[in-house]
């Protein structure tokens, strides 16, 4: 049993195999996972599969109309996310899969792409047989936030790849891609009571490329595409520091009334929105106000790190306007633990980024005031940090990150006390990353490592056990077209 993440309860069962047959039928409560699962099984079958109305079907797909007995979440921040529990019954007839969600039944499904062999990744036709190991599986997410960043501003990466990475990140369960749309070099997000933040702040790159970014159109279909499978779009307008994309864009933006020229080098801390310009706040209540009429998820997230051009004093008056400006679109603020400093918004989120064991002032701040709290420690889960001194990409100012490293800790103790922690977030920052596969190389294989972090109970889990499970979904990213880094703590075959 290779499942990645690992699930709550097994119960293996080693007189039964269940054996896909070239006759095989699927049956689904829900019309888009019918369709999904046998998109993915046909190519690598061959198998027509067709998907049925009537019941006894091979793959039963059932929705079920009341809570799954003993597997019912109980996690933190469950309000915001529906049940995404889910049952696995392997018998030599049938595989049934239950969720009392469409959420809890894709995740049902992930478990079971993954207990079939790995060949049914191919997109070409393998030889079986199809086999699924008998048993029970009853499972369901320790965190209800289990998250990836991608920033698009530093690199721009357009929706196609966006997808991709949306595809990686449901097949492990995870359910949030937060995306960093604007930073110094570049502003990712047309903006109709704004446009020249898009045509102007969204040309340029890292290094000089030609940037882009996302129509409303574009994004929008981003947002259906994320939503089929289960993940939230989490948009970040970072402020008010890492601003200069919006500053070329607008010359009445900057105190002295004069556009910057954009900039294209990976330094930060440079600019900063006017905490005491008018026009500031019109501004930032337009722009909220446009990106929370494109996210039917329930976050905004307004960025606040390494300000380091806006005094403390600035700081706070700006947060404590620009806070309330979310609350007022009906959304929930999330920003970088720095936020802590400023008053608190009902149901914040601090997503703390810290690289030592001690949380800073700015985080002891925000847990005195009863944050909640989305861990993405840069030294455990920072993707954009290298394996080691040989990775051709990536920095390294919080160390060198092996999977091992991002696997062997427990957000449970990671702070002190007994703070609220909704989840874990992977970011991957781009200042090195210019393509798909630097993405790729970067996630794989440390994002389905952090998955498990945020999804598997910690007694269920242990390095050892992992590691031989990870081995086998080296072959599961080759068919994906995935160039994953081959670590090598891992006895890849
Ligand atoms: C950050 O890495 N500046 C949040």
């Amino acid at each position: 049993m290779n499942v990645i993440p690992v699930p709550a309860e097994v119960v293996p069962d080693p007189s039964v195999t269940f054996t896909l047959r070239p006759d095989a039928t699927i049956r689904s409560d829900s019309a888009f996972l019918g369709g999904y699962l046998a998109d993915l099984l046909r190519p690598p079958t061959g198998y027509a599969l067709p998907v049925v109305e009537v019941a006894g079907a091979a793959i039963e797909l059932v929705l079920l109309p009341a809570a799954i007995e003993g597997a019912r979440s109980n996690i933190s921040g469950i309000s915001d996310f529906p049940d995404e529990s889910y049952t696995v019954e392997v018998t030599a007839e049938r595989v049934t899969v239950r969720g009392r969600t469409e959420a809890g039944l894709f995740y049902g499904v992930q478990t079971l792409l993954q207990l079939l062999p790995s060949t049914v990744d191919a997109r070409t036709v393998q030889d079986g047989p199809w086999t699924v190991p008998g048993g029970r599986i009853v499972d369901r997410p320790r965190y209800a936030y289990r998250g990836a960043m991608l920033d698009v501003s530093r690199h721009f990466f357009g929706v196609e790849v966006l997808k991709r990475f949306v595809d990686r990140l449901s097949r492990y369960k995870m359910n949030v891609l937060h995306l960093h749309l604007s930073d110094d070099q570049g502003w990712r997000i047309a903006v109709d009571a704004w446009p020249r933040l898009a045509t102007v702040g969204g040309a340029s790159q890292v290094g000089g490329g030609p940037g882009g970014h996302y129509t409303k159109a574009q994004y929008a279909e981003l947002v259906a595409y994320a939503a089929a499978r289960h993940v939230t779009l989490v948009p970040e307008i970072d402020m008010p520091g890492h601003v200069n994309a919006a500053l070329t864009a607008y010359p009445e933006l900057n105190r002295d009334g004069v556009a910057p020229p954009p900039y294209t080098g990976v330094d930060v801390g440079f600019s900063t929105l006017g905490a005491d310009l008018d026009v500031t706040y019109t501004f930032v209540r337009q722009v909220l106000e446009e990106l929370a009429a494109l996210t039917p998820g329930p976050y905004l997230h307004i960025g606040g790190d390494e300000a380091l051009s806006t005094s403390p004093e600035d700081y706070l008056a700006f947060m404590n306007r620009v806070q309330p400006l979310v609350t007022a679109t009906g959304k929930t603020v999330v920003g970088w633990h720095q936020i802590g400093a400023a008053d608190r918004e009902p149901g914040r989120i601090a997503q703390y980024w810290g690289n030592t064991p001690d949380p800073d002032n700015d985080m002891r701040a925000a847990l005195a005031k009863g944050d909640r709290v989305l861990l993405s420690p840069a030294n455990r889960v920072y993707l954009d940090m290298k394996y080691d001194a040989d990775t051709r990409i990536g920095l390294d100012w919080a160390g060198h990150i092996t999977v091992r490293t991002a696997y062997d800790w427990d957000p449970a103790t990671l702070l002190p006390g007994t703070p609220d922690v909704i989840g874990v977030e992977a970011p991957l920052w781009t200042e090195t990353v210019e393509t798909e596969a630097d993405i790729d190389l970067l996630a794989f294989p440390r994002l389905p490592a952090v998955a498990e972090v945020a999804w598997s109970p910690q007694p269920a889990r242990d390095w050892p056990a992992f590691r031989a499970r990870l081995a086998t979904h080296g072959p599961r990213w080759t068919h994906w077209g995935v160039g994953f880094h081959p670590d090598p703590e891992i006895p890849w075959p």
